[in-house]
């Protein structure tokens, strides 16, 4: 088997960090790592396959002689150097919001829609993390009934934010538990004990972005016909994003074969038993591969309309894992 040399730019970071567990843990196929960061993180040390690797700064030149570089360092920094890394002749898998509406760029979830990984040119972007769980959960239903409308509600964790973030949840619950004042610099209010129903910034409209990204990802990734409203709250978990998500549908819906056709999805685990009390939540799903379903119930105020509760860790299936599952998935469609 081919092995492949393989760069993590923003290595450091939340996603970066699962990235290299997604890489060691599926034993993907690598000739070497190259982790990369800031200016500021070069030379720090990085664990890989039971060696330690030093951070360099990801710059011009750096991708010379990699085969795919795995990117999770934000959209400015994937502007600048995605183009660099694919003219110096790497695959280049974009976790950021930079690249996802680009018309030349495949926007790619495996379960979902890997063919459109034929029409790759160096460049193929990760959807955004609430989009991915959500559209795994939902192909075989949209196979089988024709989805109309999927109205949506996400509570999602504070690690799609990113480390800071993971680490302002912590330092105010050591505050609240030392009778400290609480302070924040991440979230616009304290997320601790909260909910806050905003996710990236609010656009004209009165949407945020994220609620946006839900809409356009889900027009280019599954069907452009399917109307999507959705509200994207934060809530003070470290991992794992919870949707509530009802859907409309063209075609009667029965409940059985709906579990089925979920049951023997590839990527989703169902957890639904209302009658012993068993259903997804976020302990459940954290630090695990899957999307986790579960409250599949018939909406009874529409003629065909169900209701699905969707729970998936947002760093791994959301982020790391798909990244490297694209990746796989270049090798084993033999376009890499
Ligand atoms: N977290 C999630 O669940 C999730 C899910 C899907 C997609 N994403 C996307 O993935 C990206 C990373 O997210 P994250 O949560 O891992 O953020 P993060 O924890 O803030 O980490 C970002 C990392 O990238 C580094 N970095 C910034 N600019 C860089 C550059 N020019 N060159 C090299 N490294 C650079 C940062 O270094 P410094 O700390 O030195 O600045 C930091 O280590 C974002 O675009 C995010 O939207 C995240």
């Amino acid at each position: 088997m081919s092995k492949y040399r393989v760069a993590v730019v923003g290595v450091l970071g939340a996603v970066g960090q699962e990235m290299l567990k997604t890489l060691e843990q599926r034993e993907f196929p690598i000739s070497g790592i190259k982790p990369l960061g800031t200016a500021t993180n070069t030379g720090r040390a990085v664990g890989f396959a039971g060696e330690s690797v030093s951070v360099e700064q990801a710059k011009r030149g750096s991708f010379k002689g990699v085969d795919i570089a795995l990117f999770s360092a934000g959209a400015d920094a994937s502007l600048e150097l995605a183009p660099i890394a694919r003219d110096e002749g790497c695959v280049v898998i974009d976790n950021s919001a930079a690249w996802r509406m680009d018309d030349s760029v495949p926007l790619v979830i495996p379960e979902v829609n890997p063919d459109a990984l034929k029409q790759h040119s160096g460049i193929i972007a990760n959807p955004n993390c609430s989009t991915i769980q959500m559209l795994v959960a939902l192909k075989p239903l949209h196979d089988l009934f024709r989805i109309k409308r999927i109205v949506v509600s996400t509570y999602q964790a504070v690690s799609g934010t990113g480390y800071k973030a993971i680490d302002e949840l912590e330092n105010q619950m050591r505050q609240y538990c030392s009778g400290d004042p609480i302070t924040k610099s991440v979230y616009p209010c304290q997320i601790l004990l909260n909910a806050l129903p905003q996710i990236d910034v609010f656009l004209d409209n009165g949407y945020t972005k994220e609620e946006t990204k839900m809409v356009e990802e889900t027009h280019k990734i599954l069907d452009p016909s399917i109307g999507v409203s959705a509200t994207a709250v934060r809530l003070p978990v470290f991992r794992c994003h919870s949707e509530a998500v009802n859907i409309e549908t063209e075609r009667p819906i029965d409940l059985g074969t709906a579990a089925r056709a979920l049951a023997s999805q590839r990527g989703v685990k169902l957890v639904d038993d209302f009658r012993r009390g068993e259903y997804p939540y976020p302990l459940m799903a954290s630090d695990k591969d899957d999307v986790f379903v579960g409250r599949l119930r018939l909406d009874e105020s529409v003629k065909h309309g169900m209701n699905l509760w969707v729970v998936a860790d947002n760093l791994r299936k959301g982020a790391a894992l798909n990244a490297v599952q694209i990746a796989e998935t270049l090798i084993e469609m033999n376009i890499i």
